[in-house]
């Protein structure tokens, strides 16, 4: 008999404008327990704005956003609350402090959101440097770290709470092709070792297949596809086929200016 799988982030529907423009166009996918799932796609595609409506940063144009069986597309901020103490982020810049050390960083989370005692809190900070490979860097400030150990410490500040969900966004920007791929074991480690969540917004296809149980292919704020690691490889869709391989040549094309567009520029 299949395993049953128990559905943590469901996204029905989910249609997003910006100043009239339609970015996400009807966003359907269901994301399991425990999983690792990759939504791929080019720059600009809408991967991004997916992730800031799972977080509730953005509230839909219309459909739904279920969080742990909750719809928080209409959840007030206490809710909300509630929720972010639940998941960790792993955002595109490390987006650290560079006035605060290491351990100060990695901290804050647990001041904000616990009243544990200082002494607690920095043993739960030695804790999660131990997990993400830092040991003895707590009283460094960021600027005296590589890119790949800001990343590090993102990734322990994100797992701070004990979250039951870590997105990352575009994990390995900026970092060359070694430090990704210890990134991209440091992801898989932490899944497997915590029994978390991942969801992975990325369009490097060395690190999709790296990290994914499964994928979901968006372009142009619809999803092509969705399927486990194989599939996604043995994909029949030419879009999914042409992305995954880096061509040039199929249906995913430049942005070509119709007629109209080019009067407009011509005048
Ligand atoms: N707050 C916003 N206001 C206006 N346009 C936005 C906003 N956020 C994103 N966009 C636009 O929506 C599209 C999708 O953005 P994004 O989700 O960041 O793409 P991706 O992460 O896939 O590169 C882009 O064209 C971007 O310029
Ligand atoms: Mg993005």
């Amino acid at each position: 008999m299949a395993e049953e799988k128990e559905v943590v982030i469901k996204i029905e529907n989910l249609v997003k404008e910006f100043g009239g423009r339609r970015v996400l166009d009807g966003i359907n996918l269901e994301i399991y327990k425990g999983e690792s799932f990759v939504i791929m796609g080019g720059s600009g595609c809408g991967k991004s704005t997916i992730l800031r409506h799972i977080i509730g940063g953005l509230r839909p144009d219309s459909g739904k956003v279920y969080l742990f069986g909750e719809d928080i597309s209409t959840a007030g901020d206490d809710k909300m609350d509630g929720f972010k103490k639940r998941f960790g982020m792993l955002f595109q810049s490390s987006a650290l402090f560079d006035s605060l050390t290491v351990e100060e960083n990695i901290s804050l989370p647990l001041r904000e959101h616990t009243k544990l005692d200082e002494h607690i809190i920095k043993i739960m900070v030695k804790m999660k440097l131990e997990l993400v490979g830092l040991h003895g860097f707590g009283h460094l400030y960021p600027s005296q770290l590589s890119g790949g150990m800001k990343k590090r410490v993102g990734l322990a500040r994100a797992i701070a709470l004990d979250p039951e969900i870590i997105f990352y966004d575009e994990p390995s920007a900026g970092l060359d092709p070694v430090v990704t791929a210890v990134i991209d074991k440091l992801i898989v480690d932490l899944s497997e070792k915590l029994s978390i969540t991942s969801v992975i917004v990325t369009h490097d296809m060395n690190s999709v297949f790296r990290i994914a149980d499964r994928i979901a292919m968006l372009h142009k704020g619809k999803v092509l596809e969705i399927g486990t690691k194989e599939e996604i490889q043995n994909s029949k869709n030419e879009y999914v086929k042409q992305f995954i391989t880096g061509s040039p040549d199929g249906p995913i094309g430049f942005f070509k200016p119709d007629e109209n567009y080019l009067q407009e520029l011509t005048k």
